[in-house]
């Protein structure tokens, strides 16, 4: 790698524009975190199941509740994103340390028509409002209606946006409390670069100033 350095303040200068989208890629993945992880469920007109993890992952609204993540560009397209496209519909479920290698294990690149709660073993409980299934080991699952999705980039590397309102909450009801979550019990992961996650069990607090009118 090629260092330019600025002359303000000596920090690595890299241009989007001239460097190959494989090395900003790998700044953005290095960068952003950690970030959380959407457990997608999906269904197949036919009715077959799919699961897969996202972590370009987050909320866009709280009224109405909104939550988005980005399927990466390949052709043919991811099989959550051709689920979704059909059906409107999907589930968030959230991923937990206890798990993360069965999460993992549905990350393959397995054929459209695999049902990834077969192949990782995990639980598929049917959902209230929409018709893909949840995964009964995940102690949160937001069913979603799809709102809409953004052809961001049709580039290798680019990505589809997929927003979706979330119509139903399924929490485990040993780490609510008047609808503050446990974060020790909920134990998330987040993804880091590469093959690497974190957890959430190391935390701090900092109090946030108050202006005070006068
Ligand atoms: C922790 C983790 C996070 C991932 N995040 C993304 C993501 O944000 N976008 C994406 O397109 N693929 C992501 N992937 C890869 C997809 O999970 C993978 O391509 C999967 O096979 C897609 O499944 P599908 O074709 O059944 O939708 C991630 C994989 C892992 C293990």
């Amino acid at each position: 790698m090629e260092r330019v350095l600025g002359e303000l303040d000596s920090k690595v200068i890299v241009d989007p524009a001239t460097t190959a989208p494989l090395n900003i890629y790998k700044l953005l993945v290095g960068t952003v975190v950690p970030r959380p992880i959407a457990f997608v469920s999906t269904i197949s007109p036919e009715g077959v199941a799919n699961l897969a993890p996202f972590s370009f992952f987050t909320v866009a609204s709280a009224n109405p509740p909104v939550l988005c993540f980005t399927t990466s560009f390949r052709e043919p397209r991811k099989d959550t994103l051709v689920n979704v496209r059909a059906t409107k519909e999907f589930v968030v479920n959230i991923v937990s340390e206890e798990f993360a290698d069965k999460m993992n294990a549905t990350s393959a690149e397995y054929p459209y028509g695999v049902d990834e709660f077969a192949v990782a073993g995990l639980t598929p409980v049917a959902s209230d409002l929409v018709r893909a299934p949840r995964v009964k080991e995940s102690h949160v699952n937001m069913e979603c209606k799809l709102l809409q999705t953004v052809e961001v980039s049709n580039q290798p590397l680019g990505g589809t946006l997929v927003l979706g309102e979330v119509v139903r909450f399924h929490i485990n009801d040993a780490i609510i409390e008047e609808f503050r979550i446990d974060p020790d019990k909920l134990g998330a992961v987040g993804r880091m670069a590469g093959n690497t996650y974190s957890r959430t069990r190391d935390r701090f607090e900092l109090i946030r100033p108050q202006i005070v009118k006068k």
